[in-house]
């Protein structure tokens, strides 16, 4: 159980909006600081799509939402939090600079996540005045809805941080995924850039638009992973003779030239605007707030899906079922 449930939100974008909600709606006080005019517009509009869609997940009742302060400064922000979640731009002078000022301010034992998606921990940790309160906590967009959280240590964390962060993370019915060693852009996205750079080939040499390409995926190999994953998926491929099997059958293709993963393509001018046509041809009868909707509501029923299987993501929303109920209960 964590006593004091107030979290400081730094940079309230399109990542730190997703925490804000993921907070606010597991009954936590929420103190956003983000210096864009704008943030408070964009946050509303993303705890909005979090109050319509998160709590259609599970049968059970989520904690009163709590409220959301905007505050004028990191220093109003961060006094008497217990999790202070960094979210802003990928930079990491950017990120040094806030972290000395959150430091502070902040409590010690606060847990200081921050959400990027490249970095390692000990290259945020440079130069910090408490770095062992630092460490990675990497979502996955939508964060009021996808469970994954990416969990790596530099090399001054302590464990009492990590294991506080993993708590808190699943009481929010999140999945913390630890990750073992640091590496940069940690492990889901490598994977994530590899199939980018493969699309983007495809699209410079004429093999495919980005609708088809995201057919091949979704209608396909998307599906699948999305329950299974990569390496149990190849089991089932491999038949009865298992995993060994499948190696042998297709391992020998790692050494064709199907793949063109360590080029990227130069991204012209041209080429860029050839992925925005085609993007717009393909979605731009809807707004993003519209397509938002549309990806949460796939994704509440995916979910919803893989929870009467008791299966994977499913699996985890019945976890978390039972712990809401039995906490309304004591
Ligand atoms: N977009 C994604 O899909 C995604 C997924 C996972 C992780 N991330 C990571 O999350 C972080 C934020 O990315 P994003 O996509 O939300 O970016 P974003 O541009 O949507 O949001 C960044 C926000 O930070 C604010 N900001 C700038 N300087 C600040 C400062 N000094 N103090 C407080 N706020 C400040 C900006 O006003 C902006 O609102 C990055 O580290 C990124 O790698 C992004």
């Amino acid at each position: 159980m964590v006593e004091n449930k107030t979290v400081a939100i730094i940079g309230g974008g399109v990542i730190g909006g997703g925490w804000a909600a993921r907070f606010a709606l597991n009954g936590w006080k929420v103190k956003v600081y983000d210096p864009s005019a704008d943030s408070r517009r964009t946050l509303t509009a993303t705890l909005e799509n979090a109050r319509r869609s998160l709590p259609r997940l599970t049968d059970a009742s989520l904690p009163a939402e709590q409220a959301m302060a905007f505050c004028d400064s990191i220093e109003q922000a961060v006094v008497d939090v217990s999790w202070i979640q960094e979210s802003v731009p990928e930079r990491l002078e950017v990120k040094h600079s806030v972290y000395r000022e959150i430091q502070a301010h902040a409590p010690k034992d606060a847990v200081l996540g921050s959400s990027t998606s490249g970095f390692k921990p000990t290259e945020l940790q440079q130069g910090a005045i408490s770095p062992e309160q630092i460490l990675v906590t990497h979502p996955f967009n939508p964060v009021y809805l996808l469970p994954l959280v990416e969990v790596v240590a530099g090399q001054e964390t302590t464990s009492i941080i990590v294991d506080r962060a993993c708590h808190i993370l699943s009481e929010m019915g999140m999945k913390p995924l630890k990750v073992r060693k640091e590496i940069d852009a940690h492990i889901a996205d490598r994977f994530l850039e590899a199939v980018w750079r493969e699309g983007l080939w495809m699209i410079k040499d004429g093999i495919a638009t980005t609708e088809e390409i995201d057919d091949a995926i979704r209608y396909g190999f998307g599906l699948r992973w999305g329950q299974m994953g990569l390496f149990e998926t190849y089991r089932v491929a491999g038949g009865e003779a298992g995993m060994a099997h499948f190696i042998a059958q297709f391992g020998p293709c790692l050494q064709w030239p199907w793949t063109k993963l360590m080029d990227v393509p130069e991204l012209t001018d041209d080429l860029v605007r050839q992925i925005a046509d085609q993007s717009d041809e393909q979605s731009g009868k809807h707004s993003i707030r519209e397509l938002e909707r549309i990806r949460d509501d796939n994704l509440v029923a995916m979910m919803r899906g893989l929870k009467e299987n008791n299966w994977g993501a499913g699996e985890l929303l019945n976890l978390h079922e039972a712990q809401l109920k039995k906490s309304s209960t004591s």
